[in-house]
């Protein structure tokens, strides 16, 4: 697969998951370039940042996904993120979806963002081999996890090598299996967040937003279900703070919904925005993209999500304001740039994360640290 302005990215798209489980991160992601432990960051640490209690030395991490395991966890520390969130984990073993899993995307309008509320999604986003900047890009996994006896044991082994001022953040979210009913979809909820808490976690994400499942399935368009989810899961985890990770959502209605129905009780300390954006992929002719039954759509991320990324912090700064609860508010969507989080930052977000934009260029995290405020 051609990648063609840009370098070596620390999850090769031209192998299979397995491959990069098993012998990633790649390229000049996998070369420690930042020690935590060595001094000349203490001072700004002593008054520094927090983030959902604990000490970060600047707020800014890599979301769930690229990370597959601790050694991606303990590369991105010492690549001078703070915070590295460990790829979703489930209750069970769940597969990947078949190979190829990651595509470069086009969308057509002269800014290269692409509008959640537009037509385009609909319509088709061109999606090729064709890696270049700036980078956009499609992930299709289908969130695949690791058998809890598996995944524990590695969960431990991340967060044992954070540095001083550094956080791994775990994600994880219930699984939908055939019989299941609504009762039985939250109490996958409650008991993959126990496995977490074994773990030693002291926080976690709850994905309700993953749009590689299926279209009308995400979770975060139904608020009632989501707070009826939060409200379990904090009764399980206690005191340990909850984020609960959205997908765009254009109506504000539903966003404060959400809120209010999980951040305004105290069931969710804060929020990560946003998640992909689906849309339909298709190739120069306008046909499938991606081969295979129910991959028509897929989760659009990177650079052509930014301004959608940036427009859900905006508008739950607003709504937090508003309401005068307080919550966090993790940015994610198209950050390439220490500009970018910069922007995000002023807009209101406490933290703020890049998948795709750290995929493709290792010196992200010290291009930010040597801008952060
Ligand atoms: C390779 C890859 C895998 C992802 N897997 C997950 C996941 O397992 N759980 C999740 O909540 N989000 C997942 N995401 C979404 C990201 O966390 C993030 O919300 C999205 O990519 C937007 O950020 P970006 O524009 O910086 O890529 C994944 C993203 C990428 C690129």
């Amino acid at each position: 697969m051609a990648v063609a302005d840009t370098g070596e990215p620390l999850y090769d798209v031209s192998r299979s998951f397995e491959d990069n489980y098993a012998h990633g991160p790649f390229g000049e992601f996998a070369r420690p370039c930042y020690d935590p432990h060595d001094g000349s960051d203490a001072g700004r640490r002593a008054d520094g940042p927090t983030f959902l209690g604990e000490p970060v030395g600047v707020p800014f991490g890599i979301p769930a996904g690229p990370l597959l395991n601790s050694r991606f966890t303990t590369a991105a520390f010492r690549r001078g993120y703070d915070i590295a969130v460990y790829k979703t984990v489930r209750s069970r073993a769940w597969p990947c979806n078949p190979f190829p899993n990651v595509v470069s995307v086009h969308p057509r309008s002269d800014d290269g963002q692409l509008d959640p509320r537009g037509d385009e999604p609909d319509e088709g986003v061109l999606a090729d081999t064709r890696f270049s900047d700036p980078i956009s890009i499609s992930n299709s996994f289908g969130v695949p996890s690791r058998d809890p006896d598996v995944w524990q044991p590695d969960m431990r082994d991340a967060m044992a090598a954070a540095g001083p001022g550094q956080l791994l953040l775990p994600s994880f979210q219930g699984s939908r299996v055939p019989g299941m009913d609504v009762h039985d979809y939250v109490a996958d909820h409650v008991r993959t967040a126990r496995l977490v808490c074994e773990t030693g976690a002291r926080m976690m994400e709850m994905n309700t937003s993953c749009p590689n499942e299926g279209r009308n399935r995400l979770l975060c368009h139904d608020p009632k279900l989501v707070g009826d989810i939060a409200q379990a899961v904090k009764d399980e985890i206690g005191d340990r703070p909850l984020l609960v990770k959205l997908g765009f959502l254009a109506d504000d209605a539903m966003l404060d919904e959400i809120v209010g129905r999980t951040a305004a009780r105290g069931l969710a300390q804060g929020f990560s925005v946003i998640n992909t954006i689906s849309a339909r992929l298709v190739d120069s002719r306008g046909r499938q993209a991606l081969p295979g039954q129910g991959r028509e759509r897929s989760g659009v991320c990177g650079a052509a999500i930014r301004a959608a990324g940036q427009d859900m912090v905006r508008r739950l700064a607003a709504i937090r304001r508003r309401r005068g609860v307080d919550f966090v508010i993790v940015g994610v969507g198209g950050v390439t740039t220490a500009r970018d989080y910069r922007e995000y930052r002023r807009l209101g977000a406490d933290a703020v994360m890049s998948a795709t934009g750290a995929m493709w260029d290792p010196d992200l995290a010290m291009s930010v640290r040597a801008l952060a405020d």
